[in-house]
């Protein structure tokens, strides 16, 4: 079965063709960095006419690097939620356009869902190992930072244990990289400069670090360091500028690796998944790796390509759906929320049943 996916939830216009068993035939993403990076971050207007511009030439592409036609597809996957609605739109109404023309099954899919089985996708010849089920997965992107329990390749069977109260870890990087007049995105940009900065010479400390709850938040370390740039100024020194990064990023990265391996003793499973754009950076695989060593658990994290935002994994996800015998009518809705049931509240604490 080869499914076409599309991806349109936040600025990258995506399309891929993916089998079932999570083989990827063709995977292109048109990132829109370039258009918002005068403004350090997501402008939703824009982003939706870049979409319109770029999503059928996109999707032509993909077709031609699977080199497929739309007669050898199977089925249709597009994510529905959650992103921004005029963004989603795009893409849900070329799928939709796609399925009625052709008369091909079509599902809905959610983007977090896409982003919790990106580790079932196989790029090359020879992939690597499956993590096995039941796994906790850190899901950490620019939109979302949260922990699950994956019980099954199903929205159904995952299941939040933790997520953050206010910002993404991702939108931390991304506006700790504005502050400091880094560029954007700015996660990849502070990864770079972590590496070479030494993290002990600024003393910033892991959020909610002795709190037992599996809750994260940002905000308050942002704050700190726009704090620290409006009272010193940025600093200009490229050294001190790398100590900064470093550290921040240390103080990030003990946050999501600490809870996550507290969140898989507690569940008891063998394996731990990371997922998300901000899963593609350095220091966070190499914390992760060192942590799931020292506590017995093995850790599964997909090649960057997989990690930030694609529509392989929405292809599988959807290709998953479909071959269950699945199918959405042509009536479903975009919406700005994941269907993943929720135990945090943004603004802290745990919801109330
Ligand atoms: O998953 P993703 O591509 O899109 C969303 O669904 O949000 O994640 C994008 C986020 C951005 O905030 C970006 O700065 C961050 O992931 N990111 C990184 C790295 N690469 C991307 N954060 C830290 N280190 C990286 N290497
Ligand atoms: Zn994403």
């Amino acid at each position: 079965m080869w499914v076409l996916g599309v991806e349109s939830s936040c600025d990258e216009t995506a399309a891929a063709v993916v089998d079932e068993r999570g083989h990827v035939r063709s995977d292109v993403v048109r990132s829109q960095a370039d258009l918002h990076a005068p403004y350090g971050g997501v402008v939703p207007e824009l982003a939706s006419r870049d979409h319109m511009r770029a999503i059928t030439v996109v999707i032509s592409e993909a077709l031609l690097r699977a080199g497929a036609k739309l007669g050898d597809i199977d089925g249709v996957a597009v994510t529905a939620r959650p992103g921004l609605s005029g963004a989603l739109l795009v893409g849900v109404q070329v799928a939709k356009g796609i399925a009625w023309a052709t008369g091909l099954p079509i599902v809905a899919v959610d983007h977090l869902v896409g982003h919790l089985l990106a580790v079932f996708l196989k790029r090359d010849e020879t992939p690597s190992a499956e993590p096995p089920l039941p796994f906790v997965a850190l899901l950490a992107s620019g939109g979302h930072t949260a922990i699950y329990r994956v019980d099954e390749a199903r929205a159904s069977a995952i299941r939040e244990l933790g997520a953050t109260r206010d910002d993404a870890a991702g939108e931390a990087f991304d506006k700790v990289a504005k502050a400091l007049g880094l560029g954007y995105p700015g996660g990849p940009i502070v990864d770079r400069l972590a590496a070479e900065g030494d993290a002990s010479r600024i003393r910033i400390p892991s959020p909610m670090a002795r709190r037992d709850s599996l809750e994260f938040s940002f905000s308050g370390i942002k704050s700190l360091v726009a704090r620290q740039v409006s009272e010193h100024g940025r600093p200009t020194d490229p050294a001190a500028v790398a100590d900064f990064c470093a550290a921040f990023q240390r103080a990030v990265v003990r946050s999501l690796v600490s809870k996550t391996i507290r969140a898989a003793r507690a569940e008891g499973v063998a394996a731990v998944v990371l997922a998300g754009g901000v899963a593609a950076n350095r220091g966070l695989r190499a914390a992760a790796a060192e942590a799931c060593a020292e506590a017995g658990l093995s850790l599964f994290v997909p090649p960057a390509s997989s990690c930030t935002d694609n529509a392989a994994m929405i292809a599988y996800a959807g290709a998953l759906r479909l071959s269950r015998g699945e199918r959405d009518d042509l009536g479903f809705a975009v919406s700005t929320r994941t269907e993943l049931q929720r135990v945090t509240r943004k603004g802290g604490g745990a919801r109330r049943a």
